[in-house]
């Protein structure tokens, strides 16, 4: 029990039905698939099409993607380094709900800092949380811009932006790197399907 749950006279219920139970009911083992890269590096897309095919594969998943949750649960935080770490410890608190849940979670936020994505790994423990670097050079996630934001940014409109005016810090022992300007990002969920099997995640 951490803390403040002591202080706060809180004490964790375990239900009827366990962990384990669950993964049984779904066929696959619970897990948390973290997607880190910069801006329009491809990690929703690479996201998406990776619960599509396990979704095919009748698996129970989500996709938590970072412009989506901030227009809800994280809606009250900015881009500073603090409110970053916030967004990112939330994701995390409730990916370890999914992964309880048996749910496969993917989840694509920029997570740009080491310490915040490391507070995850411990947080959920080794064989649940699978690290992936989606590496992109960023004058191609420049030439992309989906929302134009690149141009926002450089035109000094946005402030702290990951890459230009704030920094991005690579995984420094990532589970995969995809570099998504060289590959498909069919090719890329693939791969990442294979990891998950090689981890007896999902059966193969
Ligand atoms: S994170 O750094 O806290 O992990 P998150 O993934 O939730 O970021 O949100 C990133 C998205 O917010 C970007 O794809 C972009 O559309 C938008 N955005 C708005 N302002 C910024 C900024 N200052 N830096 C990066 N992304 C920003």
């Amino acid at each position: 029990m951490n803390d403040i749950a002591k202080e706060r006279n809180l004490t964790w219920h375990n239900g009827l039905v366990a962990r384990t139970d669950r993964e049984e009911n779904h066929g696959h083992r619970g897990a948390a698939v973290w997607f880190t890269g910069l801006s329009a590096s491809g990690k929703s897309t690479i996201a998406h099409h990776l619960e599509k095919m396990l979704f095919k594969r009748g698996c129970s998943t989500y996709v938590f993607d970072g412009d989506n949750v901030r227009h809800g649960l994280c809606s009250d935080l900015s881009f500073s380094e603090d409110a970053r770490s916030e967004n990112i410890r939330r994701i995390g608190e409730m990916s370890k709900l999914f992964v309880d849940a048996g749910i496969i979670a993917l989840t694509a936020f920029i997570s740009p800092n080491q310490k915040d994505r490391d507070r995850i790994r411990s947080l959920l423990g080794e064989g649940n949380f699978f690290e992936i670097f989606v590496n992109c050079p960023i004058e191609i996630c420049e030439q992309r811009d989906p929302k134009g934001i690149y141009v926002r940014a450089r035109a000094g409109e946005i402030k702290n932006f990951t890459g230009i005016s704030a920094p991005y810090e690579k995984p420094v022992s990532p589970h995969l790197e995809i570099l998504s300007h060289q590959e498909e990002a069919m090719d890329s969920a693939r791969r990442v399907l294979d990891l998950l099997k090689m981890n007896d995640v999902i059966p193969e």
